[in-house]
Order: C-alpha cells, then sequence, then structure tokens
C-alpha cells in the first residue's frame, strides 16, 4: 500500500511579474510526496525546480507571486494546512519552514552566516523550534553535529564556517535542516558545488538519516544517476510542468514521456568509451515567457506526432503511485 502524503502540491501556478510583462514560472504543478519516502524532482536548468521548492517554504520573493493552486501539509489528516493560504511571514509559517519542513541549500553557506559559530546557529534553529534550555540545546547540536558525520563535534561546535571544508559546510547545513526536527526536507542540489567523492559522501548521508529518520524527501537534481541512487518516485519537470511521475524502477525501465526519455540518454554510461561522445539533449529549455503552444517539449522532441501536439496541451500527469506522463504518444498517460 502507498504511505499517505506528507506533502499535496495540487496545480500550483507561480508568476514573476517585470517590465517586459508576466513570467509563468510554475504552470500547474501537481504531485505528491510520500511519508518516509524520497521524492526525486528531476529537470533542465530554469525548469521550476528551486521556485517549487521556495513556494513549499514560502520563500518566493517579489516580484514572484504564488497565483493559483494549493500546497497542503497533512493533506488526509485532521489539521491538513493549505501553506499557500498563509502569511510568508507569520508565526505558523515561521513554525513550519524548519520546523515541519527542513531545507538543505546547494550553497551552505546560504543557511550559515559567517559571523557565528557553527554552534550559536544551530542552538539557535534547535531553540526556535524547540522548548529547551540553551544547555540541553548545546547537547543536543553536538548530537547533531555527530549524526552528520561532524569528527569531533565538542570541538568543531566552536567553528565557524570559514574554517570547515565544502563538505563539512553542507553536512552544517544539513544539521540546521535537521534542527527542528522536520519530518519533510527539501534539497535543492545539496551536492552541485562538492567535489565527485564529498558528492557521494553527502548523498550516503542523506540517504541514510532519511531512512533512520522516516523523512520524507524532496530531492531536487538535475543527475539521472542521483535519482537512481536516492529516489522512490520521482517528478520529471519541463518548463514549470510535471511532464512524468513515476516509481524509480518503472522510470528507468520504462520511461513514457519523450522528455524523460531524452534526459536518460543523456546520462553517461559506465560503459561508454571515453571517446563516446554524450548525447544531449537537441536545444534548449525555452524562457517561461516564450512557451510554445501545445505541449511545451514539441520544438525540441523527436517523437512528435504532428500538429495535435503543436495546438493542444496534453492532460496533466494522472495522480498516484503509478504516474504516467503528459503526452499524446499511445500509452503514454495510463
Ligand atoms: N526572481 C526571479 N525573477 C524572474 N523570474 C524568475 C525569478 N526566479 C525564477 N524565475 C523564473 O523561473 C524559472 C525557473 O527557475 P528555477 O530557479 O526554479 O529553475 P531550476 O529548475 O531550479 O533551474 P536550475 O537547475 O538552474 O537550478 C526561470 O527560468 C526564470 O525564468
Ligand atoms: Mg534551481
Amino acid at each position: 500500500m502507498a504511505e499517505p502524503s506528507a506533502l499535496s502540491i495540487r496545480d500550483l501556478a507561480v508568476q514573476f511579474r517585470n517590465e517586459q510583462g508576466v513570467i509563468r514560472a510554475l504552470d500547474g504543478v501537481s504531485f505528491d510526496l510520500r511519508a518516509g519516502q524520497t521524492l526525486g524532482i528531476v529537470g533542465e536548468s530554469g525548469c521550476g525546480k528551486s521556485v517549487t521548492a521556495r513556494s513549499i517554504l514560502r520563500l518566493i520573493d517579489r516580484p514572484g507571486r504564488i497565483t493559483g493552486g494549493q500546497i497542503l501539509l497533512d493533506p488526509a489528516g485532521p489539521q491538513a494546512i493549505d501553506l499557500t493560504a498563509l502569511d510568508p511571514d507569520s508565526r505558523q509559517m515561521q513554525q513550519v519552514r524548519g520546523g515541519r519542513i527542513g531545507l538543505i541549500f546547494q550553497e551552505p553557506m546560504t543557511a550559515l552566516s559567517v559571523h557565528y559559530t557553527v554552534g550559536n546557529q544551530i542552538i539557535e534553529a534547535i531553540r526556535q523550534h524547540r522548548d529547551l534550555s540553551k544547555a540541553d540545546a548545546k547537547a543536543q547540536a553536538i548530537a547533531l553535529l555527530g549524526e552528520v558525520g561532524i569528527p569531533h563535534p565538542q570541538r568543531r561546535i566552536d567553528a565557524y564556517p570559514f574554517e570547515l571544508s565544502g563538505g563539512l559546510r553542507q553536512r552544517v547545513g544539513i544539521a540546521m535542516a535537521l534542527a527542528g526536527n522536520p519530518d519533510i526536507v527539501i534539497a535543492d542540489e545539496p551536492t552541485t558545488a562538492l567535489d565527485v567523492t564529498t558528492q557521494a559522501q553527502i548523498l550516503g548521508l542523506l540517504q541514510r538519516l532519511q531512512r533512520e529518520k522516516g523523512i520524507a524527501l524532496m530531492l531536487i537534481t538535475h543527475d539521472m544517476g542521483v535519482i537512481a541512487e536516492m529516489a522512490d518516485e520521482v517528478a520529471v519537470m519541463y518548463l514549470g510542468r510535471i511532464v512524468e511521475t513515476a516509481p524509480v524502477e518503472r522510470l528507468f525501465a520504462a520511461p513514457r514521456h519523450p522528455y524523460t526519455r531524452a534526459l536518460l540518454r543523456a546520462v553517461p554510461s559506465i560503459l561508454a568509451t571515453p571517446r563516446q561522445r554524450l548525447s544531449t539533449i537537441g536545444g534548449a529549455v525555452p524562457h517561461p515567457g516564450l512557451r510554445p503552444t501545445g505541449c511545451s517539449f514539441h520544438p525540441r522532441c523527436t517523437e512528435m506526432l504532428g500538429e495535435r501536439c503543436r495546438r493542444e496541451i496534453p492532460a496533466s500527469v494522472p495522480l498516484g503511485v503509478s504516474g504516467g506522463a503528459s503526452c499524446f504518444l499511445p500509452g503514454a498517460s495510463e
């Protein structure tokens, strides 16, 4: 049986307004993040992955605005909350941010200040969400630093972020995200800024913490290898929409959307000879202000059916564990 949803995103629309006009960065995004599972969100640069993450935490700043849809926390629970209805600065939203939903950034310094020690920042984050004395919070902070694999946490707690390597800083970033004991964590490209060896270590750490703590992890990446390693379910994004969702095994065994197939072809294979060129997807993601008619992917699609793809927008991906693709190709949507 499928786990209940920890978070349900329904028809989410986000717009940025500038002198040139309105940019529809998210245009009807729907998916579920299930309790205790890892959902991978994958797509090329500019598809709206970070905007989705920031919208959930209500961190979209002007000129950005949520213009439609719902973000339901605990949708089936007695105290379901629609986060789109909350004031981003309200006490309730501050409790959700960090308390219910932790955020791990690509660049850990986004979450850290250069002016305070690692310990002071984690203690502060713990005390924001839990009613603990300073001494108890400090003990918790040391325990947390140990959990994220920082050696000598009793000593390192007095370090400043700049005294740590990139890998250790991201471990501190993960500790910050976990300080409020969230049941949902959103990690936005948490390893992109790190070297390959450190990437693997940080992903391993995230996977272990996700399993041990039963966290619902929304992992944003543009790397299909990371998806294969980490995700239970996958949502593929293209130009502000979800174009395919699937359990990870099905996505790799039988991808239904031509965009997913193209992303998979672009993954370097360990069997590839060094000289073999990495296949890339032809063309570039158009700017969201210049969204193609019909299926947004049609100008780049190698499997286009014809006029219909240019004119009609395919139905959204069906929700549910087995998922499907938003595409007119036979069998794509069921
Ligand atoms: N502050 C902003 N002002 C105007 N448009 C914005 C702003 N932030 C994002 N956008 C628009 O939203 C689109 C999606 O951006 P987003 O950062 O979510 O992409 P992404 O999928 O996270 O890409 P990447 O893989 O490069 O991180 C962008 O193409 C851009 O047009
Ligand atoms: Mg991003």
